[in-house]
């Protein structure tokens, strides 16, 4: 394994140009967006280098109302994800109202700047209309699943080109073959993420890929290693029944309270994979630190360090196709809400790229580090 190196450190974040900024905040016109930014390397760049691609959640207001931070997602993704706009339950609060503006925001943002989207997420127990919820019980129940997909995914073709088809099925403890007893599993049985890939590739034909999205798959640990267990048991059993599998989304979501990650039992897990023909995507990173009472450098060291450690056999292994943060800026990030462990903390907590004030940290340094090192993607 070539994980010893790394190169050196990257460096500060090199300043965006007047024009560059402007460029990415899209205040110049149409014809300027030709040429793209040149005078700097950004996360996004430097993940093209090896064919991938680096992206990050976003909300429609924090793009609206901050242009400091627009400018920023603009230069560094190349993928937008929508952190609440395209869930179900934001979406469709009753049967026949549609809440597209956000989703449709973000899409139009990305479409300006040659931004794909990443659509998350069509299926996710904790986001499902309480209307739908009964619903699905009814005879002929999947007819309201059919129907979301129905509205949702062909309203972005073109622009998403990755579908969290179904968020966090996996859940050991819930049900004997490791699938959490979600709304749609108690509705339909096993069989539902068969039939919602099925579905989505109906309306979404090849030019979406779909993915499984998990978190806790990370750690040494027994529990992430049931959960990796059990992951690999169902993509057996959809490949089996010929589902559309295309790839799995691991969110990454770090903690510094679980230890260290062993990178030979992440490389192995990925190969895995990767041996099941699947792309894999690291959806939603981010850290939540364990110790805010240390100085903040201290505390910045060892986020860095977490996210070397994860993303040096992730980018070592060609299925991976591209890296997203679970948003880019300390200013943004959800850790820092009510009833969050960052919530109220001195600063937050200090778990994304930027900091609070859009200036890079130990994290940007490792992901730009590991990306500028990383072994080349398999072609898309
Ligand atoms: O905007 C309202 C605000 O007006 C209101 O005062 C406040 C009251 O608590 O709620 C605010 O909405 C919150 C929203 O985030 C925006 O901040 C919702 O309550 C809260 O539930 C919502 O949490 C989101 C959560 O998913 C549930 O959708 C987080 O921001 C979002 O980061 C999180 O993301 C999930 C992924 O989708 C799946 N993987 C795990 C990840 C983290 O939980």
């Amino acid at each position: 394994m070539r994980w010893g190196g790394g190169g050196p450190r990257s460096g500060a974040l090199p300043q965006l140009t007047r024009r560059d900024a402007l460029l990415a905040a899209g205040a110049l016109p149409f014809s300027c967006l030709a040429q793209p930014p040149t005078s700097t390397t950004t996360l996004q760049q430097l993940a093209r280098r090896s064919g991938r691609f680096f992206g990050a959640a976003v909300q429609p207001e924090q793009l609206a109302r901050d242009p400091a931070f627009r400018a920023a997602v603009a230069a560094h993704c190349g993928v937008i994800t929508p952190e609440l706009a395209l869930k179900w339950g934001a979406v469709q609060p009753t049967p026949r109202r549609l809440a597209f503006d956000a989703a449709d925001s973000l899409a139009h943002f990305g479409r300006r700047r040659f931004l794909k989207m990443h659509g998350h997420t069509l299926l996710w127990h904790r986001s499902v209309p309480d209307w739908a919820r009964s619903a699905i019980h009814e005879p002929n129940g999947w007819e309201v699943v059919r129907r979301w997909f129905e509205i949702a995914i062909p309203r972005f073709k073109g622009t998403t080109i990755w579908w969290d088809v179904v968020n966090e099925p996996i859940e050991p403890q819930d049900h004997a073959q490791g699938l959490r007893r979600t709304p749609f599993l108690q509705a339909f049985g096993a069989d539902y993420i068969r039939r919602a890939l099925e579905s989505a590739r109906a309306l979404g034909g090849d030019g979406a890929k779909l993915l499984i999205n998990e978190y806790g798959l990370e750690y040494p640990d027994a529990e992430d290693e049931a959960r990796r267990r059990q992951l690999l048991h169902l993509v057996d059993a959809l490949k089996r029944a010929g589902a559309p599998l295309d790839g799995i989304g691991l969110q990454a979501h770090l903690r510094l309270s679980r230890g260290n990650i062993d990178q030979e039992v992440l490389a192995a897990f990925l190969r895995e994979l990767a041996s099941r023909d699947l792309a894999i995507v690291i959806t939603e990173l981010d850290v939540r630190e364990a110790d805010y009472g240390l100085p903040v450098a201290q505390r910045d060291a060892r986020v860095g360090d977490a996210v070397r450690q994860l993303l040096q056999p992730v980018l070592d292994e060609p299925a991976v196709r591209g890296v997203i943060t679970w948003g880019l800026s300390d200013r943004y990030s959800w850790m820092n809400h009510e009833g969050e462990s960052g919530f109220g903390v001195r600063g937050g907590n200090r778990g994304l790229p930027l900091d609070a004030q859009l200036a890079p940290k130990p994290f940007f340094d490792a992901l730009a580090e590991t990306l500028r090192y990383a072994r080349p993607a398999v072609a898309a």
